[in-house]
C-alpha cells in the first residue's frame, strides 16, 4: 500500500496536477470535513490519512479503545470528494525494526508534551513518513492541536519540505465544545461538563476585556472555575506567545489561551487567542 501511494503520488505530481494531505486517526467529524474541504479550495487532488498511529499513544493511553469506523469515514471521503483515502496497516507503515523518530527538540516537552512523554515525537515521525509517501503540495492541521500544528510547521522548515502548511481555526459544536473524535466516550454528564474549557475561554476573555492582564491571577480563576464542572480536572491552564509557545508575563494580543482537563476518563484540550473572539 505505501508503495502504491508512492507511484499514485509521482503519477499526479507528473501530470502537473497539487496535491493536498489532510493527515487523521479517523473517526471523521465535522473539524475533520472542514479541514478536507480547505485542502480541496488549495489543491487539484486531495489526499486523506487514515492511521491510528500507535507511536504516538502513551503507555495506558486509550490506542485500543480509540473510536474506529472505517466504512462510515470512507462514506463521509467520498461525498467529500476526497480522491484517495490512504489508510495503511500498521505493520505497512512501521517494518520490522524500524528504529527511526523525528523529534522536535524543545517544545516537544512543553504543554502537552509534558503529560505525554513521547507523544509529539510519535506525531512527528508519522507526519513525516506521511509527507514522504505522499508528497503533498499543501497540508491541512487543525489549530485545534495547535502545539501540534506549531511542531509540524518547524519540522517542515527544519527538514527543507517544500510544502506549505496550513491552519484551519478549530470547529465547534453549537454550546462551544471543540468538535474531537474522543468527545463520543464522554457520557451525558461528562458531556455537560466537557463545556468548562470553552467557558474558561469564555471566561478570560471577559476578564481581560475588564483589563486583569497578570496570567497567574487568570489562572487562579479558571482553576477555581473548574469546581463548578463535576469531574473535571484540570492538566494545565497555560498563557502562551501564539509564535514560541513559552508563558508570558502579561497577556497581550497574540497570546494563547492553552489548556487541558480530564472529563471522567478523558482528555480534552482546548485553545484561543484571548483577544479575539472566536
Ligand atoms: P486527529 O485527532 O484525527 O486530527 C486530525 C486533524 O484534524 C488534526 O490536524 C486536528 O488538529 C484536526 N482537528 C481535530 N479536531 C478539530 C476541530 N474541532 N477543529 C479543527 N480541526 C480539528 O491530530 C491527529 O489526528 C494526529 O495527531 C495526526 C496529525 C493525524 C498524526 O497522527
Amino acid at each position: 500500500m505505501p508503495t502504491e501511494m508512492i507511484s499514485w503520488s509521482e503519477k499526479t505530481r507528473e501530470s502537473g496536477q497539487t496535491i493536498g494531505l489532510v493527515p487523521t486517526m479517523g473517526y471523521f467529524h465535522e473539524g475533520h470535513l472542514c479541514l478536507m474541504r480547505q485542502a480541496a479550495e488549495r489543491s487539484d487532488r486531495v489526499v486523506v490519512s487514515l492511521f491510528v498511529n500507535p507511536i504516538q499513544f502513551c503507555q495506558g493511553e486509550d490506542l485500543h479503545r480509540y473510536p474506529r469506523d472505517f466504512d462510515r469515514d470512507r462514506k463521509l471521503a467520498e461525498q467529500e470528494g476526497v480522491d484517495l483515502l490512504f489508510a495503511p496497516a500498521v505493520e505497512e507503515m512501521y517494518l520490522p525494526g524500524a528504529a527511526t523518530r523525528v523529534l522536535v527538540a524543545g517544545i516537544s516537552d512543553r504543554l502537552c508534551g509534558k503529560s505525554r512523554p513521547g507523544h509529539f515525537e510519535g506525531v512527528t515521525t508519522v507526519v513525516a513518513k506521511l509527507f514522504n509517501l505522499i508528497r503533498p503540495h499543501c497540508a491541512v492541521f487543525g489549530q485545534k492541536d495547535f502545539q501540534q500544528l506549531a511542531l509540524i510547521r518547524k519540522m517542515t522548515r527544519d527538514l527543507n519540505w517544500n510544502i506549505e502548511i496550513i491552519g484551519h481555526p478549530i470547529v465547534r459544536e453549537a454550546d462551544g465544545l471543540a468538535m474531537s473524535s474522543r468527545n463520543s466516550y464522554l457520557s451525558g454528564e461528562e458531556r455537560r461538563s466537557a463545556l468548562y474549557l470553552s467557558q474558561a475561554i469564555n471566561h478570560a476573555r471577559k476578564s481581560v476585556g475588564r483589563g486583569l492582564t497578570d496570567p497567574v491571577v487568570l489562572m487562579e480563576e479558571l482553576q477555581d472555575l473548574a469546581g463548578s464542572f463535576p469531574g473535571v480536572a484540570v492538566e494545565y491552564i497555560n498563557f502562551v506567545d501564539r509564535e514560541n509557545l513559552e508563558d508570558v508575563g502579561v497577556v497581550v494580543p497574540g497570546t494563547i489561551l492553552a489548556l487541558a482537563a480530564k472529563v471522567g476518563r478523558t482528555r480534552l484540550i482546548d485553545n484561543a487567542l484571548i483577544f479575539e473572539n472566536c
